[in-house]
């Protein structure tokens, strides 16, 4: 049994073809020849080898065909099959020719010593052809496989060469640092405008470190575009280690630090107010034990005989001392829970509020305008919901500080559309100037204030856990545009004990 060999024979002359295929078996192959004449069956039998044929093999002319129009017609096909022609008498100009056109080689019919050898040469040429194709497929699809990954990644990343010019950078870097692709890809971006100059040094001997292979991860800022700082962290590697040092380039990914900086501040900052909560209650607690002493002094002192000036000083110090007992027994409420909820009237508590910015609010030409509907009163902890009405008034107030304004308080009968469940909402609307975006997405945030030594900037993150507690919730809407002004809804449950333990406090907050 010799070799398989699958040809494709472009010949009219059924000798020809039949000395050929003598000649071939002599050679030590089987061939499988399928001999066709014209321009049509070469197309179909081109098709019917799902495997691909070895070789095709093509007279010079036919009647109705001719090897250069089959060379051209096989040009025309996806097929990279070697191609030799043949003829009876060749001449030095149609061997030229037909090589030009493309041929892989030319053998004369009286000289078949030529052709095995060719044939051999052909088919090891058309494998390494073929290899060299599949290789360079595999490569550009794992290329696009790694662009379409690093696209994707929500990660930065950047290559550099160890001069520290960025030679690459994904979409990641564009968001994270704001340059531009045009910018990267003309290299004007370079490791030291991208390092905050504090921690250039870091990196360059980081860039010398990974140029040895893996690095670790550090914590360090980076200069975005607009030369605000962003802090990352930052993890290398080399891409090609083989190579010599000053070819050597470096992948770098860099993840943004700056929400899980803000949120470890706010965790830091909780815990802060946690301690202080819980050391003003016990100061609170210790001054309350003297102050009743004082207290009882004070009263005694007031029976005795006094002279005028004697009695003007102890009604300035009575006044005082009573600003010192509420502020202590303030500090212990806000510190204590209260055990037991009662039922309470929103309409009085909403009274005792206005009553107490009363005076603020005549001075700054504000007006009240209520808009009290028929609710039943609500169990809860009144001394937690009047601090969360006292915020939301006194923000309202503090808002409309400029020019006077309206300040709207509205109670309904309310329902949660999601459970159904009764409750009571209670409107808190002014038309002070609106928050941007940026702060109201931040106003229930421990310590975030935009008023400077006079807010706290507790008020609202404490509302929040007092309405959470009950089941309430809130949502806020406020806009800077005319009409401009802030509407803050909260819903409280009739009995906070009806929402399910699972329901979160919901939080609301659109423009
Ligand atoms: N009605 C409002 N109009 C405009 N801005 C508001 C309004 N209510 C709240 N804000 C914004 O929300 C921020 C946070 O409010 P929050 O009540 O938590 O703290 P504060 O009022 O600043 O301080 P504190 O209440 O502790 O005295 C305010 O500083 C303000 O910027
Ligand atoms: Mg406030």
């Amino acid at each position: 049994m010799g070799k398989p060999l699958r040809v494709l024979l472009v010949e009219d002359n059924a000798d020809d073809a039949f000395l050929l295929e003598r000649h071939l078996r002599r050679a030590g192959y089987t061939p499988q020849i399928t001999r066709v004449e014209t321009a049509d069956a070469m197309v179909q039998t081109l098709e019917q080898l799902a495997e691909g044929w070895d070789i095709i093999l093509a007279d010079y002319s036919l009647p109705n065909f001719s090897a250069p129009e089959a060379l051209r017609l096989l040009k025309h096909t996806r097929y990279d099959v070697p191609f030799i022609m043949m003829s009876g008498a060749v001449s030095e100009e149609t061997a030229v020719a037909a090589m030009r056109a493309g041929a892989h080689d030319y053998v004369s019919k009286q000289n078949l010593a030529r052709l095995v050898p060719a044939i051999e040469r052909e088919m090891k040429e058309a494998e390494e052809r073929h290899h060299k194709r599949t290789a360079e497929r595999a490569l550009r699809s794992s290329e696009e496989r790694f662009h379409r990954l690093v696209t994707a990644m929500p990660l930065a990343l950047l290559i550099s060469d160890l001069s520290g010019r960025v030679v690459y950078a994904n979409r990641g870097v564009e968001r994270l640092l704001g340059y531009s692709q045009p910018e990267i890809e003309d290299g004007s971006v370079t490791i030291e405008r991208i390092f905050e100059p504090a921690a250039i040094d870091t990196a360059n001997s980081l860039l010398h470190t990974w140029s040895s292979g893996f690095g670790e991860h550090y914590e360090v800022d980076c200069v975005k575009r607009d030369g605000t700082i962003v802090p990352v962290l930052i993890g290398a590697a080399v891409l090609n280690p083989e190579n010599p040092l000053q070819d050597r380039q470096i992948a770098a990914f860099l993840v943004d630090l700056t929400e899980q900086k803000r949120s470890h501040q706010i965790l830091r900052n909780t815990e802060k107010l946690a301690a202080a909560g819980r050391l003003a209650a016990s100061v609170a607690h210790e001054i309350n034990n003297p102050l009743e002493a004082v207290t009882n002094c004070m009263y005694l002192l007031n029976q005795c005989q006094l002279d005028d000036k004697g009695r003007q000083y102890l009604q300035l110090a009575q006044h005082e001392l009573n600003r010192v007992t509420h502020i202590t027994t303030q500090t212990l409420r806000f510190y204590r829970q209260s055990t037991r909820a009662t039922e309470t009237n929103i309409h009085e508590l909403l009274e005792t509020v206005l009553a107490l910015y009363d005076i603020r609010m005549r001075a700054q030409n504000i007006q009240a305008l209520r808009e009290f509907g028929n609710i039943p009163s609500i169990v809860a902890h009144d001394g937690e919901i009047r601090q969360v009405l006292a915020n939301l008034i006194g923000n309202a107030v503090d808002a409309m500080q400029s020019d006077g304004g309206k300040l709207l308080l509205r109670t309904r009968i309310g329902r949660r559309w999601k459970t159904g469940q009764h409750g009571v909402a209670i409107t808190v609307a002014d038309t002070g100037p609106g928050m941007d975006r940026k702060t109201r997405d931040r106003i229930f945030e421990p310590f975030f204030s935009t008023k400077g030594l006079t807010g706290t900037g507790l008020g609202l993150w404490i509302s929040l856990e007092i309405l959470s507690k009950h089941h309430g919730s809130v949502q806020v809407r406020s806009r800077q545009m005319r009409p401009h002004g802030t509407v803050f809804r909260i819903f409280l449950p009739l009995q906070p004990g009806e929402a399910s333990e699972h329901e979160e406090s919901e939080l609301r907050v659109s423009a």
